[in-house]
């Protein structure tokens, strides 16, 4: 229909704006339409011949033949990723900097192309993939060409995992992509990679970017193929280490596929993330807000602020401007410039939307959705708002991974921390305020690892970001993000343990000691008290002639519950300041220092009087140290290439479980023990089962050095079936677990339910004698995870 100017003056209404896709036509046709997988610096017809198509969710049309990838694909390109990391691994590290550097220009060179391609692919608005997408990916290559720079000043004694096999999903294809490929590259590991079904083009493209810059065969491997591809990737033998971001399920999934090997894993999973709206914000800007937080990428985001939190006073006002403005969305073509909103990926996903917010105004949601026309062809969903949302339904929840919002509303902040909270997952969080003191208090009280303040979905490569509880553990950018792909150089080289022999439960009467009455029976150690076992037994404690030193309580799942209340009753404790905590540490020295001779003597029965006075003496200084470590093991501030600053908190998992080292039973404790407690978690212990009368000597200890009740707790007890309880309870945040093989394995399998972060010494004997092994940042970095609050500056 033809307009005349002074018409569109008065309707301001756009005209189309479409991104010509000649030249990614173009690149698609100089493949045929038909890629294989690339392998090797090669691409590789997939073994089996089998191929499945990619298409278009905006049209619904065939964009190219993709290989559906097998066990013998992926075996293939775990060898060519192996034999490749030798040489890649003795180049220098400016050598490695000069490659990541060359794939970041490169992706600059192309980023048209790629832009069009990932809109294409994914059926994301082309705004979104030419100014958000792709300008990340380069910044994330050349973030990550500096890491490979400073690798060895940054990050001495450690070294590359090895071979990664990384699996992403199909929301942002080739930022994802980068995530995995940037920081894995720097640390000097190679990868193979496999590109959600739904969006592998940008990966292929990525692998001709591989050969164009001449990176040696083998460093990257890209096999195409669905979950079944990804699933071989994670069971492969040769692998070293796995990064999947998806599904909490499939994650779940590889947690335990992955638990009976040595392979690292970090997780990024879904999220239903808060978007936190008190009534002194500035309303206009929290409906700009909105519109990022939910409608970015049509809501398919892990961190989409999915859960719009309104202070009740504001709620009716701030409904009809977010109703108002989600009339003035785009809904249509992704390749046109001035769409907002664009196509769903895939008939799947759009029936998985509906199906959601069908089943929650079945509970009770009233649903509004703007009178926006869509196109009659292809996945498309109205932006669409969900009101009268009770926290328990379904569509407050799940995570919709659409264009959906489900609103409800609060009084005080407090009652706004506790809905935020209201979710197993914690991946992020929008908190709007003018108040500088209510956003900041809020952002630390919300578990989650990054928090936005007036502000929402902002990315960069130096701000590091991941999750809390079912969101996943690891994180992406950032130094934090550089430690997932790197340890330190001894771990592998550290022989495998025996093993232990599990304690048989006596009598309810304590047995008597050999030639005359009992010398020592210790009881458990719960919220500061000394309390008696649930069940009633005890077990032996017997020295190296087999004389009976004493008997421990033989503790069950009914005091592990009543240590972990303990625990989570003592929270006050991570947020009591670094200094306090600091000064119960040096207290605590001070007082193991005091009973040394005592302490020395009797654990020398199991021990000897060389390790036992080894253990004492290095015990209080351990204590020394994590004393200091307590108030310098801090954070950063970083600086994004934009007006905030993202300031990167170290915070307390919460109750972590503990099951100590046999060989070490004072120094393995405290080893263990100390850095989580230093850096404000509260710990369930279970101590050696070889000497369990140390939790006597301990108790006193701590009962005399002002560490309040319930921070530490001691169970004595079978340490599998007590660290079985640890890892399947809900509250419990973390769970550190060295033992034999199998018990690291059973400890990974059982904690899959809740997603907790485990980490365990992987069989492996750690020699807590030597300091460079048994203390410092290595335990620090683990004792804790990065909260990145972002803080805007300016008017
Ligand atoms: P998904 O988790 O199944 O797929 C993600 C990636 O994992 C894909 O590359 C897929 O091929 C692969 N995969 C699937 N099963 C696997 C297995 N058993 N072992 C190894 N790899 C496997 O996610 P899907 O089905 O595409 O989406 C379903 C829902 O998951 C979405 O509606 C959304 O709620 C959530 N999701 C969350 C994402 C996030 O970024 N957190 C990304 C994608 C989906």
């Amino acid at each position: 229909m033809n307009t005349t100017v002074a018409e569109k003056l008065r309707t301001m209404e756009y005209g189309a704006a479409p991104e010509d896709p000649a030249a990614s036509v173009a690149w698609l046709d100089k493949f045929g339409r038909r890629f294989g997988h690339f392998i090797g610096g090669s691409w590789v017809a997939p073994a089996r011949g089998q191929y499945f198509d990619t298409s278009d969710p905006s049209s619904g049309e065939k964009i190219a033949d993709i290989a559906q990838g097998s066990p013998a694909d992926v075996d293939a390109a775990v060898k060519a990723a192996r034999a490749a990391l030798g040489k890649w691994q003795a180049l220098t590290p400016n050598a490695r900097a000069k490659f990541l550097y060359a794939l970041a220009r490169q992706v600059q060179k192309h980023s048209r192309r790629l832009s069009v391609l990932e809109t294409l692919d994914n059926g994301k608005p082309i705004r979104e993939s030419r100014d958000i997408d792709i300008p990340l990916v380069a910044r994330h290559f050349y973030y990550h060409a500096g890491w490979a720079q400073l690798l060895e000043q940054e990050f001495p004694g450690h070294h590359a995992c090895g071979v990664v096999g990384q699996i992403i999903p199909w929301n942002f294809p080739l930022l994802m992509l980068a995530w995995k490929i940037a920081p894995a590259l720097a640390a000097g590991n190679t990868v193979v990679l496999k590109p959600a079904e739904f969006t592998p083009v940008t990966a292929l493209a990525f692998a001709e970017i591989c050969e164009e810059v001449g990176l040696p065969p083998g460093v990257v491997n890209i096999v195409t193929g669905d979950g079944t591809t990804g699933e071989a990737l994670v069971v492969h033998p040769d692998i070293d280490k796995i990064a999947f971001t998806g599904s909490t399920e499939v994650g779940r999934a590889i947690r335990r596929a992955t638990a009976d090997t040595h392979k690292r894993l970090s997780l990024e999973l879904g999220g239903k993330s808060p978007f936190v709206v008190f009534e002194d914000a500035d309303l206009d800007s929290a409906v700009e807000g909105l519109v990022d937080g939910i409608w970015l990428n049509q809501g398919q985001v892990c961190c989409a602020g999915s859960r719009l939190l309104m202070q009740e006073s504001i709620a009716a006002t701030l409904t009809k401007k977010l109703q108002a403005r989600m009339s003035n969305l785009r809904v249509g073509a992704p390749l046109d410039k001035a769409t907002d909103i664009g196509a769903i990926v895939a008939r799947v996903q759009l029936e998985r939307i509906t199906g959601l917010v069908s089943q929650g105004v079945a509970q009770g949601a009233t649903c509004w959705q703007p009178d926006t026309p869509l196109p009659s062809r292809g996945f498309y969903y109205k932006p669409t708002l969900l009101t009268q949302v009770h926290p328990t339904s379904v569509v407050a929840q799940q995570e919709i991974f659409g264009p959906v919002l489900a609103a409800m509303t609060f009084r005080t902040p407090a009652e706004a921390v506790e809905l935020a909270n209201n979710t197993p997952y914690g991946l992020a969080a929008s908190v709007w305020s003018e108040s500088v003191n209510v956003s900041l208090q809020v952002a630390a009280r919300i578990k989650a690892g990054v928090v936005w303040i007036n502000s929402t979905n902002l990315f960069d490569a130096a701000t590091g970001f991941g999750g809390y509880r079912e969101s996943g553990f690891g994180r992406e950018g950032g130094r934090e993000g550089m430690r997932e792909y790197l340890e330190p150089a001894w771990v592998r080289k550290a022989p495998l343990l025996a093993r232990p022999v599990e304690p048989d439960p006596s009598g309810t009467e304590p047995a008597a000691a050999d030639g005359g009455a009992i010398d020592r029976t210790v009881k458990l150690y719960i919220g500061g008290k000394q309390v008696r076992p649930d069940s009633g037994y005890s077990f032996e404690c017997r020295d190296t002639r087999g004389k009976l030193l004493g008997e421990a309580p033989l503790g069950n799942r009914k005091d592990i519950r009543n240590a972990v209340e303990a625990a989570n009753q003592a929270q006050q404790w991570g947020a009591a300041t670094a200094h306090s905590r600091a000064q119960v540490l040096y207290y605590l020295a001070e007082n193991l220092s005091q009973r040394s001779v005592e302490i020395t003597g009797r654990l020398a029965a199991v021990v000897g009087k060389r390790q036992a006075a080894r253990e004492v003496s290095q015990g209080v200084q351990r204590l020394f140290s994590y004393a200091a470590w307590t108030d310098k093991y801090e954070g950063a501030v970083h600086s994004p290439p934009f007006r905030n600053i993202s300031v990167a908190m170290n915070e307390p998992l919460g109750t972590v479980g503990v099951i100590c080292p046999e060989s070490a039973p004072l120094l393995g404790f405290l080893s263990l023990v100390l850095p989580l407690i230093a850096m404000g978690n509260c710990v369930v212990a279970v101590p050696s089962v070889s000497y369990p009368l140390i939790t006597g000597e301990l108790y006193q200890v701590f009962e005399t050095s002002d560490v309040p009740g319930g921070v530490i707790n001691m169970v004595t007890g079978r340490p599998a079936e007590l660290m079985k309880v640890l890892a399947e309870h809900d509250s419990v945040e973390g769970l550190w677990c060295y033992g034999d093989e199998s018990l690291c394995a059973t400890a990974k399998r059982s904690s899959a339910g809740n997603l907790k972060q485990v980490w365990t010494n992987e069989g492996r004997q750690i020699d807590f004698f030597n300091e460079r092994v048994g203390a410092g940042r290595w335990y620090l970095d683990h004792a804790c995870q990065v909260k990145n609050i972002w803080v805007p500056y300016g008017e």
